[in-house]
């Protein structure tokens, strides 16, 4: 734990609640008062703007941040030369930290000319010493940094700043705590992610995130589906369940309870038309959840199944707990149950002592299962991870070379994947109105594969049947029919 402050030095608040969620807003109310005081300084309410780095979990986080500071009564901007500034940020690969450093000289230089400018740090790449060493030394204008575990104390921490002319810093190491009922304000009113759990425990030895976000947390079923049942009555009709690992769901809970069985009886909640997820390990992928997906009018026909290396050797040093041969196995059997679903995933090249005949194998999977989509990352070395502190890291044009090869490959059998729908009508969720072409709309499918065709705002947030005329690469122009 990483604290420059006293948590309970409090010299002029009386009466702070004791339970977590009364006492996050209680400081809002506080947070309030000097929102009032700042408007009237600045001559207009102060503005904010909320920037993310990351996946969909940091997304999620981003919302419940923007619903905070929303109460507490900011002008949510998307202009980075606001009033209050905070980057919640990504570490699983280098390069996103890279930015964030980047992009905080242009903050700086924001910040000499608005003296009222306060500037805040959260997320994964906060959770590292490394980094918060950094921010120390060459980053003094950074007001304040805060991590992944305590995102719920953030109304508590902006109190703090408002006074404060050091850079506040409180970064926890864990935390059991999951703190239910704070605001949150959704980008999209017709859809939503939910956190299903919180951590992995998996230990991929290049993975940063077990170390980043801490162990496997499940959220209470009940809590789930209330939050679920509040978004369906509040006009959402898609959500998507979140999680680092899904597919282990619910066996640390006080009643355990299998994902499967969670994705049961959130079927059951009227109103809620789509239900999507995300991650799912290949190695806790259950019988029991193809058959619900199988039997299931919700789930979206699409499962993303990371497979990261087809070689068994660097599975193995990966510590994937699977083999290509299983894998295969796994995706086979699931195409078979489920023949429209679209397989996606997330591909690795660069791993230390991949040769190209591992690639090669990576390769031929790829060839196999035939994937929807595919991610494709070079190997970033994350300091504190077991792959880090392997002897044999591959060359950097090795690395480039592997990439190449398997992004080709990976964009040819993606498009030829998903033109095979050309011509079928299928029903797609209307997400927005295009900005580069006028009278167009943008519309999901329920295997994600997204479709361009004429329409309105009239029509975002609506399901409806589309026609897919012409395959573009990955996407569709089509029809509403
Ligand atoms: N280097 C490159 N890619 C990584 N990922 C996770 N850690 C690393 C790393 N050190 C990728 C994995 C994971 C996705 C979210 O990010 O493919 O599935
Ligand atoms: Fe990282 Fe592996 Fe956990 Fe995914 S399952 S978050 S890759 S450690």
């Amino acid at each position: 734990m990483i604290k420059n402050f006293d948590p309970e030095k409090y010299v002029d608040l009386p009466q702070i609640p004791g339970d977590e969620t009364k006492r996050q807003y209680y400081f809002i109310e506080q947070c309030k008062k000097r929102v009032v005081e700042l408007t009237e300084t600045l001559g207009h309410a102060p503005t904010c703007c909320v920037t993310t780095f990351g996946c969909q979990m940091n997304a999620r986080d981003s919302e419940k941040l923007v619903g905070i500071l929303k109460q507490i009564g900011y002008e949510i901007i998307e202009d980075e030369n606001a009033d209050f500034v905070i980057y919640n940020t990504c570490t699983v690969r280098d390069n996103a930290n890279q930015k964030v450093y980047g992009r905080l000289g242009v903050l700086n230089g924001y910040k000499k000319k608005n003296p009222h400018m306060k500037i805040a740090l959260c997320g994964c790449m906060m959770q590292e010493q490394t980094v918060i060493e950094k921010l120390q030394k060459s980053y003094r204008f950074v007001d304040l940094i805060f991590g992944t575990h305590n995102i719920f104390k953030f109304a508590e921490l902006l109190y703090r700043t408002y006074d404060s002319k050091e850079m506040l810093i409180d970064i926890w190491k864990d935390t059991d705590q999951i703190v239910e009922d704070l605001p949150v304000e959704r980008k999209y009113s017709f859809k939503s992610g939910i956190n299903i759990m919180f951590g992995c425990n998996n230990f991929c030895s290049y993975c940063i995130v077990p170390y980043v976000r801490g162990r496997e947390r499940s959220r209470e079923p009940k809590e789930i589906i209330r939050e679920i049942e509040q978004l369906v009555a509040d006009g959402v009709v898609e959500i998507m369940l979140l999680g680092q690992n899904v597919n282990s769901y619910g066996k640390n809970l006080e009643n355990p309870m299998s994902f499967a069985q969670l994705l049961e009886e959130i079927e059951k909640i009227d109103g809620l038309e789509r239900i999507r997820f995300m991650t799912s390990h290949p190695k806790d992928l259950s019988e029991e959840l193809i058959q619900v997906m199988k039997r299931s009018k919700k789930i979206c026909r699409h499962l993303h199944l990371p497979l990261q290396s087809g070689s068994d050797r660097i599975l193995k040093a990966m510590n994937r707990r699977y083999t290509k041969e299983q894998y295969i196995a796994l995706a086979n059997h699931i195409r078979q149950e489920i023949p429209d679903i679209a397989i996606t995933t997330d591909i690795i090249v660069g791993f230390p002592g991949e040769t190209p005949e591992d690639v090669e194998e990576t390769m031929d999977v790829i060839r196999k299962v035939q994937y929807d989509n595919a991610f494709t990352f070079i190997y970033s070395k994350r300091t504190g991870t077991p792959a880090a502190a392997m002897e044999n890291q591959v060359p950097e044009e090795i690395v480039k070379e592997g990439f190449d090869k398997v992004l080709k490959l990976v964009q040819e059998t993606a498009q030829k994947r998903v033109s095979r729908y050309q011509g079928q009508v299928m029903s797609a969720l209307v997400e927005e109105v295009n900005e580069s072409e006028a009278g167009m709309v943008t519309g999901r499918l329920s295997n994600n594969t997204l479709v361009h065709f004429p329409g309105g705002d009239e029509l975002v947030g609506k399901i409806v049947n589309v026609s897919l005329d012409e395959c573009h690469g990955f996407y569709y122009i089509g029809r509403q029919v």
